[in-house]
């Protein structure tokens, strides 16, 4: 063969002989090696441990109902029902052993990021009811008048 051929040949073996050797240190040893229980073989066995491990930050929203009966009443029979009490109060998995891990956040930001007034009208967010965060009913907070756990215009 001419040496024109060779010389890039040669390079291409060299990089893959390489990738290979690179591989050999890289890849984790329990790389592939659990067998067909997994669809995909291209798996780390230890993975599985490691989210097995992985501390759940949320929890169901049952348990919030069976202590916090009132309010899971109210939100119910609220325009606000289809929210997750977790949606407003963050994860609660840790809840309530550590009550600090459930501060209550009264911003108005915190509302306003679901309610700020979209400048197109059609987009994803549909019919959720907008307001102009900058104006309306300024630096006060939004609980003064709304009841976060039962927000209906027609009780206010
Ligand atoms: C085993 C009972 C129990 C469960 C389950 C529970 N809570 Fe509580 N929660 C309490 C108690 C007790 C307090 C402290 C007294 C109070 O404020 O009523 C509290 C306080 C709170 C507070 C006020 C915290 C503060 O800073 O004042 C919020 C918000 C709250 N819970 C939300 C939730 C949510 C959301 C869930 C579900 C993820 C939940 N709770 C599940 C018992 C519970
Ligand atoms: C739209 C956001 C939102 C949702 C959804 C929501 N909360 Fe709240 N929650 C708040 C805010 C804001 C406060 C503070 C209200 C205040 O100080 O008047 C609060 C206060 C609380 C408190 C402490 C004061 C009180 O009113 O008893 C508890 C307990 C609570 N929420 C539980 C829940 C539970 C349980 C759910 C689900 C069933 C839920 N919340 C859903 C925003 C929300
Ligand atoms: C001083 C009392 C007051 C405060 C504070 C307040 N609101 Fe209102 N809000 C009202 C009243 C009254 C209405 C009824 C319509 C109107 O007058 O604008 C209303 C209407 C709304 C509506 C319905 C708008 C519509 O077109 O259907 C939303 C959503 C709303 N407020 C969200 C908020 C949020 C979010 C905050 C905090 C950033 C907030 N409000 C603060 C009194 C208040
Ligand atoms: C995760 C998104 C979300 C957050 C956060 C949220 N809302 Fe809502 N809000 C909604 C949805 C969805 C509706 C109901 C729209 C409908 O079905 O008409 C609604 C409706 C309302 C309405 C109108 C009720 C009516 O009668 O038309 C008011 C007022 C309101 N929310 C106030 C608040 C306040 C105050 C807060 C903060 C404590 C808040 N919202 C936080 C999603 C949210």
């Amino acid at each position: 063969m001419k040496t024109h051929v060779l010389r890039p040949l040669w390079v291409a073996i060299a990089l893959v002989a390489l990738i290979l050797i690179a591989r050999m240190f890289v890849v984790p040893d329990d790389f592939g090696v659990h067998g067909d229980s997994f669809t995909y073989n291209y798996y780390r066995l230890s993975n599985v441990q490691e989210w097995k491990d992985f501390p759940a930050k949320y929890t169901s929203e049952k348990r919030c109902r069976r202590c916090h009966d009132e309010n899971a009443g109210l939100l119910q029979e609220s325009k606000h029902a289809r929210l997750r009490c977790q949606n407003c109060h963050g994860p609660g998995a840790g809840h309530p052993k550590e009550i600090e891990t459930l501060p209550i956040n009264a911003t108005r930001e915190h509302c306003l990021r679901c309610h700020h007034r979209l400048a197109y009208p059609s987009s994803q967010r549909g019919d959720l009811p907008g307001i102009d965060g900058a104006k309306h009913k300024k630096n006060k907070e939004c609980r003064k008048c709304h009841d976060p756990h039962h927000p209906d215009l027609e009780d206010m």
